[in-house]
């Protein structure tokens, strides 16, 4: 399996980027598709971009033709895929009375249909791959695996992320959509859903007290979760140890989402 490929997007900053780290020690080429070019470059050369093990490549997945011209970079690098982590997202502040429609749009953009984007690209990549070498259904659930980043606001909402909420909520679904559709060619989709992880997306947590305090309350372990913690379970995802799971959501939240009342 050392030859196998993965495309993480997002793959510069948090929990990408520990997905990216993990798989390329679990023995990937890795592609770290990414609109920031310093970290993801720094990332490449951490992850032996002079030996061929990781290439960073500039994409937007929220631009078809970015996305596009990622599959031919990664055909002409490595010459295939078998894991997708669709991981790139962002967040909007805003609730149903005041969230701005050019918010609701760019985070629509990026967290749906970004995905779909790259996951369409990929998917018809994934194909093309076993229709060529005529794998067996159960020799490719072994390899291949698409993997996308959802969270537990699929489940539970909070009012002034309402565009990020509802794209979670899809995420999931087209998850299961997705599954269903790839099953006979032996490509597992299943997707993560992380409670607070120590990102960027968390900093102005991590700065305010009461905020911070808030969130614990809702958090039977008591602590902020590492992105390692989640790249752990991509790894799963993309080894023959989940050779039979499609479709479903696996859940990292120190508990969250067990209790329905205040600790
Ligand atoms: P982050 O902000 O630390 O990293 C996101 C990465 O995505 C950055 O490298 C950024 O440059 C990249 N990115 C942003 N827009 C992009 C675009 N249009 N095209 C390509 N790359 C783009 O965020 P974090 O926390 O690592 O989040 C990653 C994923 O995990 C997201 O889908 C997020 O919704 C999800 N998640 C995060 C949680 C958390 O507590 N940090 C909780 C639940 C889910």
């Amino acid at each position: 399996m050392g030859d196998r490929v993965a495309i993480i997007t997002g793959g510069a900053n948090g929990i990408g980027r520990a997905c990216a780290r993990r798989l390329s020690e679990d023995g990937f080429r890795v592609i770290i598709a990414d609109i920031n070019a310093q970290a993801g470059e720094a990332l490449a050369e951490e992850l032996g971009g002079d030996k061929d093990r990781a290439r960073y490549v500039q994409c937007d997945v929220s631009d078809r033709l970015s996305v596009n011209n990622l599959m031919a970079e990664t055909r002409s690098a490595f010459d295939r895929v078998d894991v997708l982590v669709n991981n790139a997202g962002i967040v909007a502040k805003g609730d149903i009375l005041d969230l701005e429609e050019a918010d609701f749009d760019r985070v629509m953009g990026v967290n749906l249909k970004g995905f779909f984007l790259v996951a369409r690209e990929v998917s018809r990549q994934m194909v093309d791959q076993i229709e060529e070498t005529g794998e067996r259904t159960d020799d490719a659930r072994r390899r291949y695996a698409i993997i996308n980043m959802s969270s537990v606001n699929a489940v539970m909402a909070i009012p002034d992320q309402l565009a990020y909420c509802a794209t979670k909520g899809a995420i999931n679904q087209m998850t299961k959509s997705m599954a269903l559709s790839l099953a006979k060619y032996g490509i597992r989709v299943n997707a993560i859903g992380p409670g607070s992880i120590n990102t960027d997306v968390l900093k102005s947590v991590n700065d305010n007290p009461e905020a911070l305090a808030r969130i614990m309350s809702r958090t039977p372990m008591g602590r902020i979760g590492d992105p390692d913690e989640i790249a752990a379970i991509a790894s799963f995802l993309a080894s023959r140890d989940s050779s039979y799971m499609t479709g479903t959501t696996l859940y990292a939240d120190g508990g969250r989402m067990a209790m329905n009342y205040t600790v």
